[in-house]
């Protein structure tokens, strides 16, 4: 059996700005978040991909480089970061890959830059857990859909 951190040194962390997006559309929907992302207009997913400033990707090491996890993020590199989507595929999930791909996508923004999300019911103890501060002052327009 191996441990967490047998498995985190298989995984291997990347930008990956032109991820494929069947690759990206598989692993929302592994990770559960596919239900509440438009996994069914493939258009729009490659907008997301298109537009999006920073996509980090988690690969295993081994099994042809399998996508395991994703963290889309739209930021200006200099002040602020809004991550969109963080999915980590089922199978990975628990294992420290969620944290990873955080790590990841603070490394590569640099302590200047603020990251905010909005997160679903069941993933909140997650961001507590990794330090993010929840804010009591945030504001939006939702999307109309
Ligand atoms: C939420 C998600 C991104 C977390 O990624 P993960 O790889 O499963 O989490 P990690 O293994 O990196 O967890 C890091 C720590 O947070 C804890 N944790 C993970 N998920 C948690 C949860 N839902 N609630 C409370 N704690 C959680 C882990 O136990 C771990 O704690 P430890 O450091 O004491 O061992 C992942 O489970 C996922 O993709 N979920 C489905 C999609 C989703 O909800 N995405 C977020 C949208 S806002």
């Amino acid at each position: 059996m191996q441990d967490d951190s047998t498995i985190q040194q298989q995984v291997l962390y990347a930008r990956e700005q032109n991820l494929d997006v069947r690759e990206f559309r598989d692993v929302l929907i592994d990770s559960g978040l596919g239900r509440i992302r438009p996994v069914g207009d493939e258009a729009r997913l490659r907008q997301l991909i298109s537009g999006a400033g920073l996509i980090v990707t988690a690969r295993l090491a081994s099994r042809n480089r399998t996508l395991v996890g994703v963290a889309r993020c739209v930021t200006d590199f200099s002040w602020c970061c809004y991550l969109s989507d963080l999915a980590v595929a089922k199978s990975a999930q628990g294992l420290g890959v969620g944290k990873g791909l955080l790590d990841e996508v603070r490394r590569q923004l640099g302590p200047q830059v603020s990251v905010t999300l909005v997160s679903v019911p069941d993933a909140i103890g997650f961001y507590q857990k990794v330090g993010m501060a929840r804010l009591a002052d945030a504001f939006s327009f939702m999307r109309a859909a």
